[in-house]
């Protein structure tokens, strides 16, 4: 498709090796990109021209270690994409201090530690793209899970700041707000979740990693240039 072509582009994925960052690893990949893969262990596979660095996104001082090496090998970075995440439920009342400052830690300050230590470089190209990979859940609220929609819902706050800040600079920033999305972890649950899940999408089914993957790449794409500060859900209506 015109405008999806990213030879010459380096991303930069975290949570590379689950469920929907192996998806945009891929369809980067295909799409010409050399891309850094960032995880805590590496993917069960890495198109060529891909490579692995290991990192905890909630660590600031390895996050600026790590970018530090790979722009050293790279030279640039374009594409940023804040895909790692964890979940730890629990009603409010049972939900740990631990609990809290995990998901936070990984799911916003990950997005931060990025963003901020990516900063400069972006100014300094003055172009660039982030991408945050948010949740519905985010925007509507869960029981049971006010640490993961606190999380959530920071990175839309903190996309649609950067995109005033960064603005300036030529760089987009967006969020995707998936719905539930079927990866190899969500398939185990239980089956009534999943029933449950699909029954509120108009299209009676649940995302794939690729409907995730498919709106990253068009928002860092020149079919949207002129796109900042959205949040564009991905769920097939689930919350409408
Ligand atoms: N699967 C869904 O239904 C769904 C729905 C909405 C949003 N999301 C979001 O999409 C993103 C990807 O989800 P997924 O389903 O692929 O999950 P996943 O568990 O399959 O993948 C998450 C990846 O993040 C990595 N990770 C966790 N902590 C890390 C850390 N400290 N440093 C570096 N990497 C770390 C994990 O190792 C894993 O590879 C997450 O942000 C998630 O919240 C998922």
């Amino acid at each position: 498709m015109t405008g999806l072509d990213f030879k010459n582009n380096v991303v930069l994925v975290t949570g590379a090796s689950g469920g929907i960052g192996q998806e945009i690893v891929a369809k980067f990949a295909n799409a010409g990109a050399r891309v850094v893969a960032v995880d805590l262990q590496p993917p069960a596979q890495l198109p060529d021209k891909c490579t692995f660095c290991e990192a905890d996104v909630s660590d600031f001082d390895q996050v600026e270690s790590r970018i530090g090496r790979i722009l050293a090998a790279e030279k640039r970075i374009d594409c940023l994409i804040n895909n790692a995440g964890i979940a730890r439920d629990a009603t409010v009342w049972r939900m740990t201090e631990s609990d809290w400052d995990a998901v936070l830690a990984v799911n916003l300050k990950g997005a931060f530690n990025f963003i901020h230590h990516l900063a400069p470089h972006f100014r300094d190209m003055n172009r660039g793209k982030i991408v945050n990979i948010s949740s519905i859940n985010g925007l509507r609220g869960k029981f049971g899970l006010a640490n993961y929609a606190a999380s959530k819902a920071g990175l839309i706050g903190l996309t649609k700041t950067i995109a005033k800040e960064l603005g300036r600079h030529q760089v987009n920033v967006n969020a995707v707000a998936p719905g539930y999305v079927l990866t190899a972890l969500t398939e185990s649950l239980p089956e009534k979740i999943i029933e449950q899940a699909t029954s509120e999408t108009v299209f009676g089914r649940l995302a794939l990693p690729e409907d995730v993957a498919n709106a990253v790449l068009f928002l860092c794409s020149d079919l949207a240039k002129h796109i900042t500060g959205e949040v564009i859900k991905v769920d097939g209506g689930q919350y409408i």
